[in-house]
């Protein structure tokens, strides 16, 4: 019975996906002429040089799915918000940021180092021996980069330490999520069910123990973060909960996700796993960023593995598409991933006011984590998962990926 209900729900999702599909078909063929189409009353843009050009235009944010989720479930959170809270939120939170670029900087490189120094043993599900190390990547590459971000957002050398909590709980929330909100995207029910979707994620992710040692967090760091104090006395504490999982979520998957799969298409790859790593030797941490080779094959392979495929935003003044006017408040959605796939550039960090103010943080630390792998090991897939086929929600954010890892040089 189990199993006959798993193969209906199986067609059910099949035909759900080759509708979408179709509808795909069509958008790029018309996506192609102009850069924009119009689906539902929407504006859908597929152009990198179409979204350059809205950029000053096209600013305000919606707070759908995704973003909603990204935050938390809490409401107008900085990832989210519309012009109203943006202005102050940015002020206090890009602010925060960039005075914690070079902290980030510092503790990517001492975890590379580490992971150069004395190599991934000791790695949840990891196995090491006789100069190979089995590993899954995603969990490893996650543990490192949360690790990055917690203590680079918290305050390590003083009082208070890292920011609490773990992220990986909240991955289950984050996949069951987004797979109802595509389902109900495609079948077309989404404005129905949003509402149902936002109450019921909120009740889960208030259950999380990421979000009540966040809260913990956020009531005793007033007394000694000048941040924390401002942003809970500016935007209430609700709101500045939204903010840390913005922060937290913001600086973990993304990047954990881009770096696990470009490691894992050299693993696929031996040729171009041979050629990066002549790009990279003799290199190292501290002089990695001006070696243009890598740092532009890094990019690239950032624009390929985007982790946001699209963003909404609306228009903040009236605008002249085509043959249309383009009210004031209207939405737009950037299709990144049809950037990607029709003109090879696209935008892995947003763009514009609203653009990621994270993002040199992101590169660089994916660039460290890459070198350092590539630096001390030869990646292949691992034997057992080459045949090992398993169903996995779309986006994988919590996939089990075994690596082989053979040490480059003999090691005492
Ligand atoms: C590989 C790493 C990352 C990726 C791919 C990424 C991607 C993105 C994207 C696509 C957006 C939305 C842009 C738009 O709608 O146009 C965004 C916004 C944001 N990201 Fe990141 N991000 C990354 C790293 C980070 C880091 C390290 C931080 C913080 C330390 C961060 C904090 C934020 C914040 C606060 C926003 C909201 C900005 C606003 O609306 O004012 N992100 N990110």
């Amino acid at each position: 019975m189990a199993e006959l209900s798993s193969l209906l729900f199986s067609f059910f999702v099949l035909s759900l996906i080759s509708q979408g599909a179709k509808g795909l078909q069509f958008r790029k063929i018309a996506s192609a002429k102009d850069g924009y189409y119009f689906h539902g009353g929407r504006i859908i843009v597929t152009s990198h040089e179409l979204a350059k050009r809205l950029a000053r235009i096209v600013v305000q944010k919606t707070g759908r799915f995704p973003s909603f989720l990204f935050s938390g479930a809490c409401p107008n959170s900085i990832l989210a918000s519309s012009e109203d809270g943006w202005n102050k939120q940015r002020r206090i939170i890009h602010t925060f940021i960039s005075s914690r670029t070079a902290r980030f900087a510092a503790i990517a490189r001492s975890t590379a180092s580490q992971i150069m120094d004395v190599g991934v043993g000791g790695s949840k599900g990891g196995k090491n021996s006789n100069g190979k190390a089995v590993v899954d990547i995603n969990r490893f590459i996650y543990d490192q980069i949360s690790s990055i971000s917690r203590q680079s957002l918290g305050n390590d050398d003083a009082e208070g330490g890292p920011v609490p909590g773990d992220v990986w709980s909240a991955t289950l929330i984050i996949e069951v999520f987004l797979f109802v909100n595509a389902l109900s995207v495609t079948s077309g029910c989404k404005r129905f069910v949003e509402p149902l979707l936002r109450n019921l994620s909120a009740c889960l992710f208030r259950r999380t123990a990421n979000d009540w040692a966040l809260r913990k967090y956020l009531r005793e760091a007033q007394s000694w973060s000048p941040f924390v104090k401002e942003l809970v006395e500016t935007c209430g504490e609700h709101e500045a909960l939204g903010h840390f999982w913005v922060l937290t979520l913001g600086s973990t998957i993304p990047e954990a996700w881009m770096t696990r799969h470009i490691i894992e298409s050299l693993a696929a790859d031996q040729d171009t796993q041979s050629e990066v790593y002549q790009m990279i030797q003799g290199e190292s941490l501290e002089s990695l960023s001006s070696n243009v080779d890598f740092v532009r094959w890094i990019d690239k392979q950032c624009n390929k593995y985007i982790f946001f495929p699209e963003s909404t935003k609306y228009t903040s003044d009236c605008l002249k598409l085509g043959e249309r006017t383009i009210p004031k408040g209207h939405d737009i959605t950037f299709r990144y991933d049809d950037m990607r796939d029709i003109h090879g550039e696209t935008y892995p960090w947003g763009f514009g006011p609203r653009g990621c103010p994270g993002a040199s943080i992101g590169r660089d630390v994916i660039r460290c984590l890459v070198f350092a792998i590539l630096h001390r090991y030869r990646i292949d897939k691992a034997e057992s998962e080459k045949a090992k086929l398993c169903w996995r929600f779309p986006w994988g954010l919590r996939d089990k990926r075994m690596l082989s890892l053979f040490e480059r040089h003999e090691r005492p």
